[in-house]
């Protein structure tokens, strides 16, 4: 089973990449530089250079799933996340749709469903593109499973999480390399299809959290 990683370079992606290499899945790092190939390369996994902002329909030549943990991040101005993290993910979306994609996994965000009002004004855009992306997602007809965790965190991993369709706010964080985690587990988990679940760290361990939602 060949897994695309879209935005493999970032910190999800990067400890993902090496989750996947080190489980059954065969991990594709999709990189938009050629000077970012080498480290994936030494670690024995595959990459493709794709740009989200170019036709990257190569990409995914071959892949059964596909997990798109890309954006343009809080460096940029609402254009960039327009441009990646609406238009980039929706181009995904079609792509996988035309390539028959068994599974697509979509690292949305925390609240990114929640009522517009809701939303503080410097986070609006991020917000608009990851719904519409989301929502996208959900009317594509593929099987997807949208992770919509809190705020990221480089801490080290607890691998006990909160995970369901609605959680409480309790704590409004969770480390990356638990994200990584779930989204591991996550492959291939037909129960998991057509779901949009909030994660945050909780006292779950991750398999059983997974396991629960059956
Ligand atoms: N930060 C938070 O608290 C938070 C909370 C909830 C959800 N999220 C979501 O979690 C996901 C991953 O977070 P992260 O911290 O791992 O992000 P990250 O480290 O910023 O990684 C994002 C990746 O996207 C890539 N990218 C940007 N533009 C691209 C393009 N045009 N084509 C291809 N790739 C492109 C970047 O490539 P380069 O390496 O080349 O720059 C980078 O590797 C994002 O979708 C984010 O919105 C974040």
């Amino acid at each position: 089973m060949k897994t695309l990683i879209i935005g493999a370079n970032g910190k999800i992606g990067k400890i993902l990449s090496k989750k996947l290499k080190k489980s059954h899945h065969t991990p594709v790092a999709m990189v938009r530089k050629e000077s970012q190939k080498a480290d994936f390369n030494n670690a024995g996994i595959e990459t493709i250079l794709a740009d989200l902002e170019e036709d990257f329909e190569h990409a995914f030549e071959g892949v059964n799933t596909v997990v798109f943990t890309a954006g343009s991040g809080g460096h940029t101005g609402p254009d960039k996340t327009h441009l990646v993290d609406r238009i980039g993910a929706k181009k995904a979306i079609d792509l996988a749709v035309k390539k028959n994609i068994q599974q697509f996994i979509m690292v949305s965000a925390l609240g990114a469903d929640a009522s517009p009002d809701k939303w503080p004004d410097s986070m609006k855009h991020y917000y608009e593109a990851k719904a519409d992306a989301d929502k996208h997602l959900m009317q594509s007809g593929l099987n997807y499973t949208i992770i919509k965790p809190g705020r990221l965190t480089d801490d080290q991993g607890t691998n006990q999480v909160l995970l369901d369709v609605e959680i409480p706010r309790a704590n409004l964080q969770i480390p990356r390399t638990d994200v990584a985690t779930v989204i591991e587990k996550s492959l291939g988990q037909e129960h998991l299809y057509q779901q949009s679940l909030e994660l945050l760290s909780g006292d779950t361990p991750i398999d059983d959290a997974i396991a629960r939602l059956n």
